[in-house]
């Protein structure tokens, strides 16, 4: 019906069938965790990242999202993206990039920035935790 019609099937395939929703222990020193709120509506998105620690690698991806379907649309993508790529080449993944992938429409921009901001958040926490647990010698920022 009308959700079919303003939005691209995309959105419609990730909103009624989401990749990747879960939770990983977040006291795994494998795991990133990104929480992010959108202040502009409230909404709410937790991604996670599992880490090889000796390639850098992210092995698997989650997320669970309390938002809307756009929201969970550009967690799922965010998920299947992320996933066999080195944590830091997923920095440069754009919120205008899984925008575009769903046909997203300007007002909904802001959905898939909370993606973006959950990825860098997710790899933020990882490296903190390991900075940490190393006791910060070699921590670099
Ligand atoms: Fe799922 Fe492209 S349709 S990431
Ligand atoms: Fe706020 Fe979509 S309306 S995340």
């Amino acid at each position: 019906q009308s959700l079919v019609r303003l939005y691209h099937e995309r959105v419609v395939d990730h909103y009624n069938n989401p990749r990747n929703v879960g939770s990983f222990d977040k006291n795994d020193p494998t795991v990133g965790t990104g929480l992010v709120g959108a202040p502009a509506c409230g909404d709410v998105m937790k991604l996670q990242i599992k880490i090889d620690e000796e390639s850098g690698k992210i092995v698997d991806a989650c997320f669970k999202t309390f938002g809307c379907g756009s929201a969970i649309a550009s967690s799922s993508v965010a998920t299947e993206w992320v996933k066999g790529k080195q944590k830091e080449e997923v920095l440069s993944i754009k919120n205008t990039e899984i925008a575009k992938h769903l046909s997203l429409p300007p007002v909904k921009l802001h959905c898939s920035m909370l993606a973006e901001d959950a990825i860098k958040a997710a790899v933020k926490d990882y490296e903190a935790k390991r900075a940490k647990m190393s006791g910060n010698a070699e921590a670099g920022t």
